[in-house]
């Protein structure tokens, strides 16, 4: 039987799932909570609190050796603390954005202290890390290009609630650009969808194109036909346009790109301008560089890359996905000095295949590239290379292998491209010593 707090009813030990518990909250945690002890001693996540804080949280989970808690009633709060902008947000709520409640400028230096603490307990680098804002978003607001609802089981629109198959049911989502609100979606039902995604850009491929839109491509489970709206919303789905449909068409530094249906495209309307400047100044290009573009996605940096190293230089976009390819070869189809390889990326294809470089884009998914084929790129003995990450843990470790190999951290920098959440996207330029971009 638990023991309880003097007179406030809220036990002591053991504590378990549905039992409410007095927490002081500690430094942020990656999962998007922040850390505290139990009464019984053991580490709790806990969700929906500022550091500082104390709180009452409900235990959502136990193991033995931590708990997973959401604050329910806030005793002291942070001068951090905000009213959530959106009302979906909160404990049991929608999962989607963890830090609602968090002033834009505290999110910030808590990614800061996150990806700092990251570095240090990680790979031993002692650097601070300093998240920069990006345009493109309204105080964290208004930034999503591409957002995929889930359907219930009648076919409404939300979000899963947080570790839940559950759909948070909503009628608009503000961490969407406005364009992904005007095409409707959420106001209609889709009866049989699984998902619906939103992809908002141009639906154009004329390059004088400048008419904002959106895609919408609803997926059922196994195979069928497209789910249409209940109520017709006027919208497009999956437009009978240049091939492959649901195609949108985005602007980055004086490129148009095509983005396929389900192909990787960064989210914030803001983050393909930010990452290619922050890999294009760290790196330093030189005409007749030779540069290969690693997990190219649609050829983003490989355009901007093969610009700046001229028809004399040679851009290799390497991709694994086969949409992927198909979009970065419509890309780059103006520029000679680049092609692109599909290929699944992984030390044995870098010794085999990559050749000498004196460039290197490397941006894996969030698992991050790991020591072999870090130690591999090494061999290959680029003059630099622009590691770009959107997870601090993999980041860390992979510089880690960087350094143990001999390249040099020459500069980091950090981007805010997910406002009202944990995550944060990292750019690291490494060196060979003697090989600078200088
Ligand atoms: C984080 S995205 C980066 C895309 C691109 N650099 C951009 O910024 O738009 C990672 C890309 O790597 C691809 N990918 C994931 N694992 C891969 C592998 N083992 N080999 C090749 N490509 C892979 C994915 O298809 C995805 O396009």
């Amino acid at each position: 039987m638990a023991a309880a707090l003097a007179g406030s009813g809220i036990p002591t030990h053991p504590v378990d799932v549905g039992a409410l518990v007095e927490l002081d909250v500690g430094a942020p945690a990656g999962g998007g909570g922040s850390v505290a002890r139990a009464p019984d001693g053991r580490v709790v996540f806990v969700r929906h609190a500022v550091p500082g804080e104390r709180v009452v949280a409900r235990i959502t989970a136990a193991t033995a050796r931590y708990l997973r808690a959401d604050a329910v009633d806030i005793l002291a709060a942070s001068p951090d603390r905000v009213q959530a902008p959106c009302r979906f947000a909160g404990p049991g709520r929608c999962g989607g954005c963890d830090w609602q409640h968090i002033d834009i400028d505290a999110q910030r230096r808590m990614k800061e202290q996150l990806a700092g603490s990251h570095l240090a307990h990680l790979a031993g680098i002692h650097q601070r890390v300093v998240v920069e804002r990006v345009a493109g978003d309204v105080g964290g607001l208004e930034w999503r290009t591409r957002v995929r609802f889930a359907a219930d089981g009648s076919g409404r629109l939300g979000f899963h609630r947080h570790r839940s198959h559950a759909v948070e049911v909503v009628d608009q989502c503000p961490v969407a650009v406005p364009e992904v609100s005007a095409t409707g979606v959420v106001g209609a039902r889709w009866p049989g969808a699984t998902s619906v995604e939103v992809h908002a850009g141009s639906v154009s491929p004329n390059r004088g194109e400048t008419r904002s839109s959106a895609t919408v491509v609803a997926r059922r489970r196994g195979h069928g036909g497209p789910v249409r709206p209940v109520a017709e919303t006027g919208l497009a789905l999956a437009p009978p346009l240049p091939p492959p449909p649901g195609s949108v068409f985005r602007e980055v530094a004086g490129r148009w790109y095509r983005v396929g249906a389900g192909v990787f495209w960064q989210a914030h309307r803001g983050a393909p301008a930010a990452l290619v400047g922050a890999v294009l100044r760290g790196l330093g290009p030189r005409p007749g560089e030779r540069a290969v573009d690693l997990y190219a996605g649609v050829g983003l940096f490989s355009g901007a890359l093969a610009t700046a190293v001229g028809p004399t230089g040679s851009v290799l976009a390497v991709e694994g996905g086969k949409a992927a390819c198909a979009d970065a070869r419509w890309n780059l189809r103006d520029l000679p000095q680049t092609s692109v390889a599909r290929a699944t990326i992984d030390a044995g294809w870098v010794g085999r295949s990559m050749g000498p470089v004196d460039l290197v884009v490397l941006d894996p998914p969030r698992r991050g590239a790991g020591p072999e084929l870090v130690r591999a790129l090494c061999r290959a003995r680029p003059r630099a290379v622009a590691y770009v990450s959107c997870d601090p843990a993999p980041f860390a470790r992979d510089l880690r292998a960087f350094l143990d190999a001999g390249m040099a951290i020459a500069s980091l920098r950090a981007f805010d491209i997910f406002p009202m959440t944990e995550h944060v996207e990292l750019v690291a330029i490494l060196e060979a010593p003697g090989r600078g971009t200088a």
